[in-house]
């Protein structure tokens, strides 16, 4: 399972990289207006540091930039896409779901520049990502979730059909907008093959009160213990 962080804030980025090891990046417009820095700076910015970590390179370690979402025109987003698409080759395009973004992230995907196929909230959804061979696709959990809905069988469920159509491998499911390390957990049990998550999340995900507890145990019991 992969672990991405869902932020635009470089400095959480390196930190998430160096401590907590994540494989990849996604934005989205909210991340990059705190992020405080104009998008094309953003950008730049980001793509300069997969080259000095030596990150760079279309497989390694996927930053996933929504385009423009006030874009309605399959033929403007693409424009767009292959835009930003040339400015790095770790950028993925992420396209809101919809019946114009199918079509450009289809379009885009027949360039050889990969597509997340965004603001997916439901399993139908998911299926016309996979069957339009979209290199991700990112089902929403949290907003789901706030609304009384349990996730666990929604992810199982694009999982069973990924399989059964051979989708699986092709169209990598991205669980997106996770809340908590439950719901890290519940994606991950259902098979999902990455989350993408804040940095709280993982600071979270790696607590645990008796972590501390027995630190402090095996520190006084190796402070009273002769060490030669
Ligand atoms: C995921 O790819 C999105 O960037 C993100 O999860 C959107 O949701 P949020 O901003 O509510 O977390």
């Amino acid at each position: 399972m992969k672990y991405f962080l869902d932020s635009a804030k470089l400095d959480e980025i390196k930190f998430a990289y160096h401590t907590f090891g994540i494989d990849g990046v996604t934005t989205n417009p909210k991340h990059v207006m705190n992020s405080g820095k104009s998008f094309y700076a953003f950008l730049r910015d980001i793509s300069d540091w997969v080259k000095e970590e030596g990150l760079d390179g279309k497989e390694v370690f996927p930053i996933s930039v929504e385009i423009d979402p006030n874009l309605t025109d399959p033929g403007k987003m693409i424009e767009m896409g292959k835009e930003v698409s040339a400015l790095c080759s770790n950028f993925v395009i992420k396209i809101p779901c919809t019946e114009e973004g199918i079509e450009a992230a289809r379009k885009l995907e027949k360039m050889n520049i990969r597509t997340n196929l965004t603001l997916v909230f439901s399993t139908a959804q998911a299926i016309i990502a996979g069957k339009n061979h979209s290199m991700y696709v990112s089902p929403f959990i949290g907003w789901k979730e706030s609304n009384g809905e349990d996730c666990r069988k929604y992810i199982e469920d694009i999982c069973t059909i990924y399989e059964q159509y051979g989708f699986k491998g092709k169209t990598e499911i991205i669980c997106a907008a996770i809340r908590t390390p439950k719901q890290m957990v519940d994606c991950a049990l259902a098979g999902a093959d990455i989350v993408t998550a804040g940095i709280e999340v993982y600071k979270d995900s790696f607590r645990h009160p008796f972590t501390n507890q027995g630190l402090g145990i095996f520190c006084d019991a190796w402070n009273n213990t002769v060490c030669d």
